[in-house]
């Protein structure tokens, strides 16, 4: 497939105006995507969690404009207008107006909000860049004399969303999607993201993720830069190999539920991930004490219990705790116990493995 598949639709502008909503979740990878080619096309594959909890909440209302040049639209996250959201929607609506036929033709105005708290350190350019994906995806449809297939909207719109942020392409659908073309998975491509389509245990059935909030300010280092930093980076190749050879590994891992493998294996690609940052040239650290601080204490509480409880972190400071639903009372009493103190103001998110967007309006 390539990206003709997703041209714009011929549209019919003959609507004055309408309103659309969309909520879409965050996702948290295990095998993870660092290091991107030239429009968002991964170096590597990855592959997510998608998240239940922590979701964006996007309306569009889209009224016809005399001006047809150039694009209008405004931005509110919680009721408050927000200029500086401005540039990067225009970056995003630069690089998808050649997929639909009707973005100059719109004023549009934008009013997100999040489930979880804007400074948290959580990332929300994969709920928030899926979720405006959707709203899109679903003016097209209303604005469209054509048949849209189910299909061909959530490839549609995970591949829109990967033109927002890459990581948002894994946000349309649960529970385990895939992204970036790999021998291991079939259907798997670098333009949108693909469901798991291979037995998994039922030790995964409501998996657990208590995000650790260590630290919620701005990050040093943006993710773009971080990317960015991989194209001259020394093991650049041997990392992409090893996300190749990591999936692999990850398939019979996930289809008997062997929990020792598993983690070991997240706790490897986390650890990888950070390694590449601390490795770059400039080189950067996104951990912090506390970080370090809340692994240690995993491993020895771990060790302690033979619990099966692992770790991933993102691009930043914020732990992702894991576990099975099973052990979640004795494991969560832990975190309270242990672990909270780590936080900044004690804050925590407790979420788990869901299944995707759905459309509210
Ligand atoms: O989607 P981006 O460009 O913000 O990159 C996200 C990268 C990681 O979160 C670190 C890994 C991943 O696969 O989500």
């Amino acid at each position: 497939m390539t990206e003709e598949h997703f041209s714009a639709k011929p549209v019919s502008v003959t609507i004055q105006s309408g309103k659309v909503t969309w909520q879409s979740p965050s996702n948290i990878a295990l095998i993870k995507y660092w290091g991107k080619k030239a429009n968002q096309i991964p170096e590597n594959p990855s592959i997510s969690f998608t998240l239940n909890n922590c979701k964006t909440i996007t309306t569009v209302t889209y009224t016809l404009k005399d001006n047809k040049t150039d694009f209008d639209f405004d931005v509110f996250l919680d009721g408050d207008r927000k200029d500086d959201f401005k540039p990067k929607i225009t970056t995003f609506f630069k690089r998808v107006e050649a997929y639909f036929s009707f973005i100059k033709a719109f004023y549009f105005k934008i009013e997100t909000s999040n489930t979880f708290p804007h400074s948290s350190g959580i990332a929300s350019s994969a709920s928030g860049m899926s979720a405006l994906a959707l709203c899109l995806l679903s003016i097209e449809q209303s604005l469209s004399d054509s048949e849209t297939l189910d299909d061909y909207f959530k490839k549609k719109a995970s591949f829109i969303a990967r033109l927002g942020s890459g990581s948002a392409c894994r946000s349309i659908e649960g529970d385990l999607i895939v992204w970036g073309k790999n021998d291991v998975v079939d259907g798997s491509n670098d333009l949108f993201g693909v469901k798991y389509p291979y037995p998994v245990h039922e030790n995964f059935n409501g998996y657990q993720d208590t995000i650790l909030l260590v630290d919620k300010g701005e990050k040093q280092v943006s993710s773009t830069i971080g990317h960015n930093l991989m194209h001259d980076h020394p093991y650049a190749q041997n990392r992409f190999q090893q996300a190749h050879v990591n999936l692999k590994k990850l398939k019979p891992i996930l289809e008997s539920g062997d929990l020792t493998a598993f983690i070991e294996l997240i706790e490897s690609e986390a650890l990888t991930l950070h390694a590449m940052m601390m490795t770059s040239m400039p080189y950067f650290i996104l951990m912090k004490p506390n970080t370090l601080e809340i692994i240690n204490k995993i491993w020895a509480f771990r060790k302690q219990t033979g619990l099966p409880i692992g770790f991933t972190l993102d691009a930043g400071a914020n732990v992702h705790v894991l576990y099975p639903r099973k052990d979640g009372d004795e494991i969560l009493e832990f975190i309270k116990h242990e672990l909270v103190a780590y936080c900044q103001n004690g804050q925590y998110i407790c979420d788990q493995i869901g299944f995707g967007a759905n459309q509210l309006l």
